[in-house]
């Protein structure tokens, strides 16, 4: 049956309801009052994307009313982390408002832990302490509030950007369907923001069999940030960035509030603190070996030393750490022990629940942790997304072209896990960068008030294509005699299954302990090719559910093949610990202390490699 078919008109849409989604709808209004502002989400916006489960910290606040970090102190910090390569301009833009944020998320009630002397109490020198289990919905609720219960669209994933015909450069809205009713929605706008997060489960994970599913960041960012903004024509920065989580191994369960807050150690099988003897490998990378705190890719590659030379495996002494902070008091230890708890309970359920099913008390045993699968992302420790202007007073003319946050896609904006070379700016950056854009994008539509005009034949095409795997499982279902294997048609696991595949053999995978060279990778890329040719022909769907995997899994394959594409160019090992070219094992300051950009051309297919390079703003 043919779907029914709702047009949508907006001033600003907003494609992707978490924090930098959110952060966007709440800061649209504010600036465009007489505007429409409408946000579609793929699920329930009030438990979606990465902060769904809750948070326990929020990992950027810099406590400038305080006196406690300046914006050019977190760049430096930013900078070291990722070796050397940020967009200082994007990054300090995050670090001067960020605490704002911040705030507002108090005042709309969010319980932020304090000292006796009323500060927010620090996990770390970047990082503060929340109850966060309803982070989400109390950010969520603001953003609804803001724009109106009826500009809101639920349960409606967007496959699709649509271009302004009579200006193919420009933006002019996006299609998508309900994953609830047989709908296609047709969203035509001035000016777009998407912000659908960033890319999990491209590579085969370490949760398999009845743990499949189980991920560290959340399993709906699906990559649709990268794929709908290069398909038309969005150029890219540092794609071929990931990051790799060291987490509790399993649950995936986070470290920060371990390491920092409750000052553990990991050691390997045999107690040695890897930090302290394998301290000499630092010295290869020079200068980010000796800056403090250690960057986050060395800190893996110390751990992956110790693992690859068979000293596996790896433990957090949480035992030791609770026993020293309680100092013997068993009340002490009592309240320490239920933090430790509560810090999983409020953002990884299931690490909790792996302790209660494994038996383990963490006051008396260590836990294992171990290095995850990547994730391509820009809004942790990792730095991959789209190229957009920075801010007109800070950023240098090869930075701005008109609006902050804006792609090279006019009227195209993005945030948080979407923008580029500009990491670190987890729940309240992200939220942060979301206002920033929008607030560029409200100036779009007043600098361009004109109706925006849609190709109705593009649209018409689109409508076909999105819902062709229905029909491709109509007809040859009868094929084979079970519906999951057919040799006409590809459901979305089985196409899951293999892009999965193809990523952790050929482009540094876990399987391969993060390492690839050029011959791999090459190869890797061909593969990819033929699934995307069968993806083109052959994705089949039984149910909308199913749809939106299938969706899903073309989205995860363009940003997979864009990480590798930008892995090719880029001919060092910038990141050791979150993957190693084995053909270039350096970190080559002289010739790549630059960001590989890329474009796709809609109107031929090509994809043009290149590079920029990196402005250093900050001393
Ligand atoms: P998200 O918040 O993930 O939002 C993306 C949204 O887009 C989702 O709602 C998704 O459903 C929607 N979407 C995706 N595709 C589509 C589509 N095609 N159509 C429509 N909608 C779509 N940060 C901290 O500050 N402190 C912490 O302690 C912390 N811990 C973390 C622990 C875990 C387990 C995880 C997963 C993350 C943690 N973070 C933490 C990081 C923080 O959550 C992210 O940096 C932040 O949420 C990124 O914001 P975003 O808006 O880019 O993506
Ligand atoms: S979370 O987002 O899932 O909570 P994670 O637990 O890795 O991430 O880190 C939380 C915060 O602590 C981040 O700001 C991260 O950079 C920082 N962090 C984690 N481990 C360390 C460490 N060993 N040294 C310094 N900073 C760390």
């Amino acid at each position: 049956m043919e779907p029914t078919v709702e047009v949508v008109k907006s001033d600003v849409l907003v494609v992707g309801g978490g924090m930098a989604g959110c952060g966007a709808a709440y800061e649209a209004k504010y600036w465009g009052k007489n505007l429409r502002v409408v946000l579609v989400e793929k699920a329930a916006t009030e438990r979606s994307g990465a902060v769904a489960q809750g948070l326990s910290a929020i990992n950027t606040y810099l406590g400038q009313r305080w006196g406690e970090k300046t914006p050019e102190d977190f760049v430096r910090y930013v900078r070291t982390d990722l070796m050397g390569i940020v967009r200082e301009d994007l990054v300090y833009d995050v670090a001067r408002h960020v605490d704002s944020s911040v705030h507002l998320f108090e005042e709309w009630g969010l319980p932020i832990w304090k000292t006796d002397e009323g500060k927010y109490v620090r996990e770390g020198p970047w990082q503060i302490m929340i109850n966060g289990e309803s982070y989400k919905p109390i950010v969520a609720e603001a953003a609804k509030t803001a724009i109106g219960a009826e500009n809101l669209y639920e349960r409606v994933i967007v496959t699709h950007l649509l271009n302004d015909p009579n200006d193919p450069g420009r933006v002019a809205g996006a299609v998508g369907f309900s994953v609830r009713e047989n709908k296609f929605y047709v969203f035509q706008a001035k000016s777009v923001i998407v912000t659908c997060g960033g890319a999990t489960l491209l590579f085969r994970p370490r949760s398999v069999g009845e743990g499949l599913g189980r991920t560290w960041y959340a399993i709906f960012d699906t990559g649709s940030t990268f794929a709908m903004m290069a398909q038309v024509g969005a150029e890219m920065t540092q794609m071929e960035n990931r990051f790799i989580p060291s987490r509790f191994k399993d649950g995936y369960g986070p470290v920060g509030a371990w390491f920092l807050l409750l000052k553990s150690t990991a050691t390997n099988a045999y107690g040695e603190n890897y930090m302290v003897t394998q301290a000499d490998e630092l010295k290869k990378y020079e200068p980010y070996g000796s800056a403090k705190p250690t960057p986050t890719p060395l800190r893996n590659h110390l751990m992956l030393t110790d693992i690859l030379a068979g000293k596996g495996p790896i433990y957090m002494r949480t035992d030791e750490a609770l026993a020293r902070l309680s100092g013997g008091d068993k009340k002490k230890l009592r309240s320490l022990e239920s933090e430790a708890w509560e810090d999983f309970l409020d953002m990884t359920i299931s690490q909790a629940g792996l302790w209660a099913a494994q038996n383990i008390a963490p006051e008396e045993q260590p836990s294992e942790i171990t290095l995850a699968e990547p994730y391509i992302m820009g809004s942790h420790s990792g730095c991959a997304g789209m190229w957009v202007s920075g801010p007109e007073d800070i950023a240098p003319p090869e930075y701005f072209w008109g609006y902050n946050r804006m792609t090279t896609v006019k009227g195209l904006f993005t945030a948080g896990d979407g923008v580029g070379a500009a990491p670190h700016k987890f729940s309240s950056g992200s939220f942060t960068e979301g206002r920033l854009a929008a607030k560029a994008a409200v100036q779009y539509c007043a600098d361009h008030p004109g109706e925006i005009a849609v190709d109705q034949d593009k649209v018409n095409a689109l409508q076909a294509e999105i819902f062709k795997p229905f029909e491709t499982f109509e007809k040859n279902q009868g094929a084979s005699t079970t519906p999951e294997i057919n040799p006409k048609y590809l459901l979305p696991k089985a196409g899951l299954t293999r892009l999965q595949k193809i990523m952790d053999d050929y482009a540094a995978g876990s399987g391969t302990w993060y390492r690839t060279n050029e011959p791999m990778l090459t190869r890797g890329l061909e593969l990819l090719g033929a699934l995307k040719e069968d993806l083109n022909n052959a994705m089949a769907a039984r149910n909308l559910h199913e749809l939106l995997r299938c969706w899903e899994l073309v989205h995860r394959t363009w940003t997979a093949e864009s990480h590798v594409r930008h892995m090719l160019h880029r001919k060092e090992t910038r990141w050791p610990g979150y993957y190693y070219r084995t053909d270039f094992p350096d970190v080559d300051d002289a010739n790549w202390r630059k960001f590989v950009n890329s474009k796709f051309d809609p109107a031929t297919g090509a994809w043009e490699m290149g590079t920029k390079p990196y402005l250093q703003l900050v001393p």
